[in-house]
């Protein structure tokens, strides 16, 4: 039976987090990369400490950028998430990795100081017509993509980064430094980092800064100032985490098998913690489309739940609801009896009552937050809910 239908509040605290500063949102290891559809910290952080325990393990079958997971180990809980997007797997991987932190911080500082040598012989054309003692050149790619959205400059001192990473141990942070200074090199309005419509190759009129801006010019100045912030949150994150496992798991939630999951015994998740993606609202793989055409990682963008691209209409609203039921009907044989399982979700086709009833759910109850978008100038106000089933055997 549902206990109350308008829950706002868990242990006193206010749902709506209205009051969580931004960089309290974005605390340490959280913000390591941009995510368009990440969960506010706080929010997991109350449920996960008033619904279960230290040793727990806890189950995401939408991983996403990780923060269930990060969440979960700082409070000592085991969890495993599962995520479709390769390079979301790459944020979630780089941000709970336990690292070597002086040999990290050796590299990141190893491969900015070798940027910014290149970058200055780019930009003296004296010697970039003349060969180079340091067996410099100007780099291509061939990518429309890369060739439409960057500056030259931009352009080189990114593919530069790209070729070096190879010589280095800790290569998957050094793509997130890459991939995150990329994304804020695009040649965009300020204004409209998430989802730029077309490139920005003279000076315009930013609402943002209310001003006349110019279009981006460069890359270094990102790499340098994410080079440091990456090694500030990693050692503000080391701090806090607890020896709790951590796993990440990249494959398709509606069939994916966790039997051979290390350290897993059959039966283990006390619980599941995550949020769905939305019906025709973000395409997870196109928001990074820098960092596939960088990287080359396999794109899976057809295999994504409810994808924008698939639009709202009728059959993709039917497709959705089938999709996300084989997703708990398939992590069911993983979960205890009387496992609970949270889904966040705005669910303005009322489909999750009926998919709770389809996988052997119980309601126990049903939360409700006011959520203020605050990214980039969006300042949408929506509501989601967070629904808590049990499952009943
Ligand atoms: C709303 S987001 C989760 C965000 C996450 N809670 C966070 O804080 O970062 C939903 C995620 O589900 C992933 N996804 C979509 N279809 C999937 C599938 N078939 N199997 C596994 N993951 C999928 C998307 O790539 C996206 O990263």
């Amino acid at each position: 039976m549902m206990k109350n239908k308008f829950l706002t509040f868990l242990n006193g605290v206010d749902l709506s987090f209205d009051r969580v500063r931004e960089y309290e949102r974005t605390k340490h290891i959280h913000r390591l990369h941009p995510y368009l559809g990440k969960f506010i910290p706080q929010l997991v952080e109350i449920f996960l400490k008033h619904y279960f325990k230290k040793g727990d393990w806890v189950l995401d079958p939408f991983l996403g950028s990780g923060t269930t997971l990060i969440e979960a180990n700082t409070l000592g809980m085991n969890s495993a998430g599962i995520e479709i997007s390769f390079f979301n797997c790459l944020i979630s991987e780089t941000k709970t990795k336990k690292y070597n932190l002086p040999e990290v911080e050796n590299e990141i500082k190893d491969i900015l100081f070798k940027t910014k040598n290149f970058s200055r012989w780019y930009q003296n054309p004296k010697q970039r017509f003349t060969l180079s003692k340091n067996g410099y050149k100007e780099l291509t790619i061939n990518s429309d993509y890369f060739n439409t959205w960057f500056s030259k400059r931009a352009m080189q001192e990114i593919l530069f980064y790209r070729n070096q990473i190879k010589n280095y141990k800790n290569q998957d942070i050094l793509k997130i430094i890459l991939s995150r200074s990329t994304r804020s090199a695009r040649q965009i309005t300020h204004y409209d980092l998430a989802r730029p419509k077309k490139p920005i190759k003279n000076s315009y009129w930013c609402i943002k800064h209310r001003r006349m801006c110019q279009p981006i010019d460069e890359a270094l100045k990102f790499i340098n100032h994410y080079s440091w912030d990456t090694i500030s949150r990693l050692k503000e994150f080391d701090k806090l985490r607890t020896n709790a496992k951590i796993r990440v798991i990249q494959g398709d939630a509606r069939e994916v098998n966790l039997n051979n999951l290390p350290d897993y015994k059959g039966g283990k998740f006390n619980g599941v913690f995550t949020s769905p993606p939305y019906i025709g609202l973000i395409d997870y793989h196109d928001q990074h489309r820098y960092a596939y055409e960088l990287f080359g990682f396999q794109n899976n963008d057809k295999k994504e739940i409810g994808p924008a691209f698939n639009g709202r209409s009728r059959e993709a609203k039917e497709k959705y609801k089938e999709d996300i039921t084989k997703v708990f009907q398939n992590i069911n044989q993983w979960l205890k009896p009387k496992a609970k399982i949270f889904v966040v979700v705005n669910d303005r086709d009322g489909l999750y009552l009926n998919i709770a009833q389809d996988c052997g759910y119980k309601v126990e109850a049903v939360y409700h937050r006011p959520v203020l978008m605050r990214t980039e100038r969006d300042n949408t106000k929506f509501s989601e809910s967070i629904y808590c089933f049990i499952k009943n055997k």
